[in-house]
């Protein structure tokens, strides 16, 4: 809150305007003002005049400095929102691969949006209220002291004094269950933006599978649970308002009884009991508020816990300047695991720059782990890699993957035009750049025809363009970005043989005087290879070039031939 903190003080100073003026004021009016007028039969005009013009003026105080403090207060919070949820954003483009297979986009859909929301609603009543009330208290019960020591009858006083701690029962009751009621709703509303953003992003699957019926009921369920969570949030929060009222009513009635033993005269008793619910007007809304802030707090939990999630992947203190890498890479004694189960063990292997390595196995052999090792999207658990002989982890990661071009089975495009999802290979590019790589990656021709030509925008995730077109604009992005390692993991698995003919011969340009890890299944573009590395349960069991793997190794040999067949 520091860079708004002269804002937030005058919105404070306002807050406590407001409370004098009210708490003061009004029994002021009610008590000294009108009784001057209804009292007296002699009063002199301009005297008339000042008398009736003081509810004016107690009203404009009240009305600018509630204006002031409301106005500031909503300024405050809003920064607050703004700051807070583009750090949770940050945070997000920061954490590591590993955060994501735990938590789901939902969940953290909702931290960013839900969350933070609460928390400012929470904070903007916590500075409207904080000062306002209790001043109102003060003023309100400054006003009903100096009444009964005037009518020397201090037993009001005591009815209103003993009430007050009866409140404070109910206020903390509530607010303690508020807060864990209001975890539970927030991340029931994690659920179902969960439960959306699923479901938006396989709306194919769910037609082709006819699954309409079971989505709907998930996605019912999830709302009902989530109907049921809010309104238990609701009634510990409605519930508050009629037990504070029912105490100050009691207080009231008290009033009234003493008030008809001892003859008090109308206009005493108004002003007083008028007084008596100023008293308890602030102390019904800072239970409101103290039940609002634990709602705020649940928010503020769960964004806390966001924030402080250890980013175990990121530049080190003292980086290495790398320079120009060449893409000479070892790895030594690598072990790695996601969860429990250990994926990869004990690799040792180098790599030499410019050479192409194919990785083959059988599928779940540790293959797309052992390439997704080399940019750091996870840490290895034992072992060390180095490029060019520099640890990548003494790295800086831009240095790390500004040196590294990844094209996979399934490239994600932005919804964005053509041309700034090729750009993203290399944003300093220009344009002759940028339609040369479309050129080399055989993408040119389609994009031609598209009917904004480079500026068609491509749809969420790419959805207006086939597979195969997709993929040229990933290779095009690899040979705008033009980078010394290239790793191609399944790149062609998905495509038609038309569009796979035209991607085989882009790969050819693109892989030249590269270190190129590729991770195929179609023989035909493994045995060009320099060199096979031989995947199988997360060990790499054999390296060589094709005819010597087939001629030694019974798995390759059945890989071979399983396929050819
Ligand atoms: N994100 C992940 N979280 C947990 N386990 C994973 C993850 N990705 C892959 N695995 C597991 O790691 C093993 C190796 O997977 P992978 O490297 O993708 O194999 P390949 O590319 O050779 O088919 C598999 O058993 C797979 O189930
Ligand atoms: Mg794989």
């Amino acid at each position: 809150m520091r860079p708004v903190l002269p804002q937030f003080i005058l919105a404070v100073i306002a807050g406590i305007f407001y409370g004098i003026s009210t708490g003061l004021g009004i029994p002021t009016v009610v008590k000294w003002i009108y009784p001057k007028i209804f009292d007296n039969d002699t009063i002199q005009l301009s005297t008339l005049i000042l008398i009736c013009t003081i509810p004016t003026l107690i009203a404009i105080i009240r009305g600018l400095s509630s204006f002031t403090n409301s106005y500031l207060v909503g300024y405050c919070g809003q920064f607050l929102l703004c700051k807070l949820s583009i750090r949770v954003f940050e945070k997000i483009q920061n954490l590591p691969l590993a955060f994501f297979n735990k938590n789901r986009p939902g969940e953290l859909i909702a931290r960013a949006t839900s969350d933070t929301g609460l928390l400012q609603t929470s904070l903007v009543e916590f500075a409207q209220e904080i000062l306002k009330q209790p001043t109102t208290l003060i003023g309100a019960a400054a006003s009903l002291t100096y009444l009964c020591i005037e009518r020397s009858d201090i037993a009001f006083l005591l009815i209103f004094i003993l009430a007050i701690p009866i409140c404070i029962v109910p206020i903390r009751f509530t607010g303690k269950k508020l807060r864990s009621k209001a975890w539970k709703m927030q991340h029931q509303i994690g659920e179902l933006t969960q439960n959306l953003t699923q479901n938006l992003g396989a709306v194919r699957e769910i037609r082709a599978f006819c699954l309409e019926n079971r989505e709907l009921k998930r996605y019912s369920d999830t709302f009902e649970e989530f109907s049921r969570r809010f309104l238990k949030v609701i009634k510990y929060n409605v519930i508050l308002t009629p037990m504070i009222e029912v105490v100050a009513a009691f207080g009231v009635g008290m009033a009234l009884f003493y008030a008809f033993q001892n003859r008090i005269p109308a206009d005493d008793f108004i002003a007083t009991v008028i007084t008596l619910y100023l008293c308890y007007e602030p102390i019904k809304k800072l239970g409101r508020l103290h039940n609002k802030v634990h709602e705020g707090l649940a928010g503020l939990e769960r964004i806390e816990t966001l924030l402080n999630e250890p980013i175990d992947i990121q530049d080190p203190e003292n980086p290495v300047d790398v320079g120009t890498l060449q893409g000479n890479i070892t790895f030594t004694d690598i072990s790695f695991a996601y969860e429990a189960t250990p994926v990869l063990h004990g690799v040792n292997e180098s790599l030499q720059a410019g050479k192409t390595y194919a990785l083959v196995g059988p599928s779940g052999a540790g293959k797309t782990t052992f390439a997704n090792l080399i940019p750091r999207f996870y840490e290895a658990c034992t072992g060390d890699i180095t490029i060019d002989g520099i640890n990548i982890r003494s790295m800086r990661l831009h240095d790390l993957r500004h040196h590294i071009s990844i094209v996979s089975q399934d490239p994600v495009l932005f919804n964005d035009t053509v041309y700034n999802n090729i750009l993203v290979g290399n944003p300093d590019a220009d344009k002759a750049e940028v339609l040369n790589a479309a050129k080399n990656a055989y993408a040119d021709r389609f994009i031609e025809e598209l009917e904004d030509g480079y500026e068609t925008m491509v749809g969420e995730r790419g959805t207006r363009l086939s597979g195969g077109q997709k993929q040229r604009i990933a290779i095009a992005r690899a040979f705008l970005k033009n980078a010394p390692i290239l790793i191609l993991d399944e790149a062609t698995s998905a495509l038609d043989a038309n569009s796979e003919r035209f991607i085989q011969q882009a790969l050819e340009t693109l892989i030249r005087n590269k270190t190129v890890i590729l991770i195929a299944h179609r023989f035909s573009s493994i045995k060009h290879a320099d060199e096979i590395l031989l995947f199988d349960k997360g060990k790499i069991i054999d390296r060589g070039p094709h005819e010597v793997l087939f001629a030694n190794s019974e798995l390759y040999q059945s890989l071979y031939k399983n396929q050819v067949q």
